[in-house]
């Protein structure tokens, strides 16, 4: 089991380039199976959560080959439809297979992806959604069953805006014959790389980002080269790095649209956010001043955020409330943030956070990838030194997140 080593206190200086998207690439990988020809991914990170993606699509029969940060898949070879217990388990996202095959084949059986860390993380959207394209459902024995004998398209509105639920429909609709219109869909950047990377193949998708998507759908799908959008969330965690350890940090391969809503609530700590030669420079600012915030499906605050956002509050100079509305319980880091000093009541979907002037470094373990990002946060402004167990959900998330960080000042190792 690996462990990061984080010695804190130095301020974060420098320049750092932003990965691609993991949100994005996840999709876009298996919308590759769409097609028969060859697809070229530019910008892919090199993270646990795309190799196991990439075992998921060699596993039904499609060629993957890795050039850097270039991935090349090959659909053409495809030749099963099922995808065992033990790849779902390994990562939920491996669900978004799901869309690709009916789309292309009319039919797919999945295993459920079981519980995870931060909620239950039901499908029934996504089911309902192949449902009204016309594929029956089957779910036994742990799996999910869609066969059909061809999809037609139809109106779906979403009971919430799922982002997998959105994603998997808008892949199997591609392929539909007719229109279907998906309302109350999700909205995230990562939606709208999904929709420009499918036009690009030759689908005809448009309104993502605006909540109402119309896809019409087409006979065939072709192969083309992509480069993925930059990841966000990991571009807020260095953020809020800077933020936290008063820092001047210069962000490179950002998209500040997509930043919108974290942009604006870390300005409202008194952080500093700047446009800088097409980046963005972070200026972290003492003292820190508390806030409030609501998780919600974009363009609000981003629940993949919350825990990094919890770990600068505490030591925000005033107490602050935190409602996690996305994820019934994603509220798993608290205790281990507590651990190091936090002050912090959980009262139901509420966290309320007393800011401290001092976190102390302990040994603590992530519970989940984003948890993880938490403890290392606070952990770059803790007195002493912090033992961080469980590493391995933070290399899900964020390509070498050491050597980023070690890169801007930080004191940081990884112990195996
Ligand atoms: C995606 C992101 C994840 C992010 C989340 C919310 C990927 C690979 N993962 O996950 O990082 O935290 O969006 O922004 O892109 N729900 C249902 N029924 C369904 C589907 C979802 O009730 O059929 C509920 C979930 O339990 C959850 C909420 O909807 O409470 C949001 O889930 P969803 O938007 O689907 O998240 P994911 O696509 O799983």
């Amino acid at each position: 089991m690996s462990r990061i080593m984080v010695r804190g206190g130095n301020r974060l200086e420098g320049t750092v380039e932003v990965s691609g998207s993991k949100n994005s690439t996840l999709p876009i990988m298996a919308a590759c199976l769409l097609s028969s020809k060859p697809c070229v991914l530019n910008r892919v990170p090199d993270i646990e959560d795309i190799r196991v993606m990439e075992g998921v699509l060699r596993e039904l029969g499609a060629g993957v080959e890795r050039y850097g940060d270039t991935l090349v898949i090959d659909g053409s070879s495809v030749d099963s439809w099922e995808l065992s217990d033990d790849l779902t388990r390994k990562m939920r996202a491996s669900n978004l297979v799901m869309g690709a095959l009916i789309g292309r084949f009319g039919c797919a059986r999945v295993a459920y992806p079981g519980g995870c860390a931060i909620g239950s993380r039901p499908m029934d959207l996504h089911i309902k959604g192949f449902h009204k394209l016309g594929c029956e459902v089957y779910e036994a024995h742990g799996y999910m069953e869609a066969k059909s004998q061809g999809l037609n398209g139809c109106e779906i509105l979403l009971d919430f805006p799922s982002v997998g639920a959105t994603e998997n429909i808008m892949m199997a609709a591609a392929r539909a014959k007719g229109v279907t219109v998906i309302r109350n869909a999700a909205r995230e950047p990562e939606i709208v790389d999904l929709q420009n990377f499918l036009n690009r193949m030759g689908a005809r998708i448009r309104g993502t980002g605006l909540g109402t998507i119309r896809i019409e759908g087409v006979g065939e799908l072709g192969g083309v080269t992509y480069d993925v959008i930059p990841d966000r969330i990991e571009a807020g965690t260095f953020m809020v790095a800077a933020g936290i350890t008063r820092g001047d940090i210069v962000l490179e391969n950002v998209v500040s649209e997509h930043l919108e809503p974290i942009i604006a609530k870390l300005k409202e700590t008194g952080v500093e956010i700047m446009k800088c030669n097409g980046g963005l420079r972070v200026l972290g600012k003492r003292p820190l001043r508390p806030v409030d915030l609501k998780t919600l499906p974009f363009p609000g605050f981003p629940t993949d955020m919350q825990p990094q956002m919890m770990a600068l509050l505490s030591l925000a100079q005033g107490t602050s409330m935190i409602v996690e509305t996305v994820f019934e319980n994603r509220f798993m880091h608290v205790d281990e943030l507590r651990r190091m000093g936090a002050d912090i009541a959980i009262e139901g979907r509420a966290a309320i956070i007393k800011g401290k002037p001092h976190l102390t470094g302990a040994v603590v373990e992530a519970t989940d990838l984003r948890a993880g990002a938490a403890l290392v946060l606070a952990a770059l402004r803790a007195e002493g030194e912090t033992f961080i167990g469980n590493a391995h959900h933070i290399y899900r998330g964020y390509e070498d997140i050491e050597n980023k960080l070690k890169q801007l000042g930080a004191e940081i190792f990884r112990v195996d």
